[in-house]
């Protein structure tokens, strides 16, 4: 019996790999198939990465962080990633290119040592900043592939304009910058690549938009006060990694999947890892739509209205999160079942396996308890109890030249 449905998971596992290896188009890949590749992928990384582990627990930040040259390799992060973003190399292969100037944001014409003009370049860039900057931008920041934006060893600041949009493309990493009080941009031409700019309408005004792009990774970063998502990941986007950020003070934190109805969503994977969700955020942490969502390790100090929910059958694998739940007695539940009647909401996909409840948290589970979250596993959760520690330093880093971040 075990044998054979050995055989036959091997015989599924080339029936599957055949084709995805045939085909040239980065299309979207069997979720099952991803979440098996991701666990392979940080089992043989993780063996050659432990040289530097200095023991926080926290798995990506054990990878780098405790290297006093960061500074000097600053492209190994590249390879720290884990979850269903981990494959987003950003600007691992190409040069570092380092923004000088903070003003003068060009939208069609952007100069060179500008912010826009770095992420608009076609080759692979690893993006720096000489100095401590704030970026006021004219219009959104619309980036081209393979490209990291690393704020390590400067104060940076993308904020007060429109800010990051992350559309039609792959590879991008984003680490280390304070991205806050976005705004709406827009009804202007804005330029994407050297040969093209186009007319855009009316952004949503996100710290970070994730429109149809995979592989993606956001981690340390400090966001807040926008004027819709934190970070939004809608139209077919997937192989998203959002790890040890700190949100706070905003609404509607992040939406992962824009209508019931984008029925392309259903292959989403996105892992939600070691972030802090602080305080003065009210609800979204996420909001989920069809696809498959491993919220893992995370610190939920505060909400106002509810943390996880969603429609439209997400599968939703919360493991190891801490939940301390505000006083008020009718905001206890982590969860929410949006826009459908129970008999309809049962038969979703949402497990909490592990996770600490304080204050009277509670979390509404659904659906069955069997194997139907191997697509929305990415790696193993840490217990619990360490949730409070693994999260301490979520949020942009203080890194100084010559030693550990
Ligand atoms: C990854 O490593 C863990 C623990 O060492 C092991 O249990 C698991 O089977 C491995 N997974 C894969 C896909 O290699
Ligand atoms: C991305 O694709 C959509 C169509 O799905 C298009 O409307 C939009 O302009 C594209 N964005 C960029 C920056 O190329
Ligand atoms: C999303 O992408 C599809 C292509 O898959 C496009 O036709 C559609 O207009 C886009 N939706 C939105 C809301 O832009
Ligand atoms: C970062 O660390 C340095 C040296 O440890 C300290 O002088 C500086 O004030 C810190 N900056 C911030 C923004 O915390």
């Amino acid at each position: 019996m075990a044998y054979s449905s050995l055989l036959l998971s091997l015989f599924c596992l080339f029936c599957l790999l055949l084709p995805s290896s045939i085909s040239s188009r980065p299309a979207v890949k069997d979720p099952e198939m991803v979440a098996q590749e991701v666990v392979r992928q940080i089992n043989s990384t993780r063996r050659n990465l432990e040289f530097l582990s200095c023991g926080t627990g926290n798995p990506i930040d054990d990878c780098w962080r405790c290297d006093p040259n960061w500074e000097k390799n600053r492209q190994r992060l590249a390879d720290c990633a884990i979850g269903f973003g981990k494959e987003a190399v950003g600007g691992r292969d190409g040069q570092i290119y380092v923004v000088t100037d903070s003003g003068n944001d060009d939208p069609v014409t952007p100069k060179p040592g500008t912010l826009r003009y770095a992420v608009i370049q076609d080759e692979p860039l690893w993006i720096i900043f000489e100095s401590d900057m704030m970026i006021q931008l004219e219009e959104e920041l619309i980036m081209n592939s393979y490209k990291t934006l690393d704020g390590r060893g400067a104060n940076v600041h993308i904020a007060g304009g429109p800010c990051i949009t992350i559309q039609n493309i792959t590879n991008i990493i984003i680490h280390g910058l304070h991205i806050h009080d976005c705004k709406q941009g827009g009804n202007t031409n804005v330029r994407d690549s050297p040969r093209h700019y186009g007319f855009r309408t009316l952004s949503d005004g996100d710290g970070v938009s994730i429109f149809g792009a995979s592989h993606i990774w956001v981690d340390h970063c400090s966001l807040s006060n926008c004027r819709d998502g934190l970070i939004d990941a809608i139209n077919g986007s997937t192989a998203i990694t959002l790890s040890n950020n700190y949100m706070s003070h905003h609404d509607e934190v992040m939406l992962l999947g824009h209508s019931d109805s984008y029925t392309k969503d259903k292959d989403m994977q996105v892992t939600i890892a070691f972030n802090h969700f602080g305080e003065g955020l009210v609800q979204r942490m996420p909001r989920c739509r069809h696809g498959y969502f491993h919220v893992v390790n995370n610190d939920y100090t505060h909400w106002q209205k509810y943390a996880i929910g969603g429609s439209a059958s997400p599968t939703i694998n919360s493991q190891g999160n801490r939940f301390l739940a505000p006083n008020d007695k009718k905001i206890k539940e982590v969860t929410k079942h949006e826009d459908a009647p129970e008999s309809e909401w049962k038969n979703w996909n949402w497990r909490s396996e592990g996770d600490l409840m304080l204050n009277g948290a509670f979390f509404t589970t659904s659906g069955t308890l069997s194997g139907s979250y191997a697509k929305a596993a990415s790696f193993s959760a840490r217990p619990s109890s360490i949730v409070g520690s693994i999260t301490i330093s979520a949020g942009v880093l203080n890194c100084t030249k010559g030693s550990p971040c």
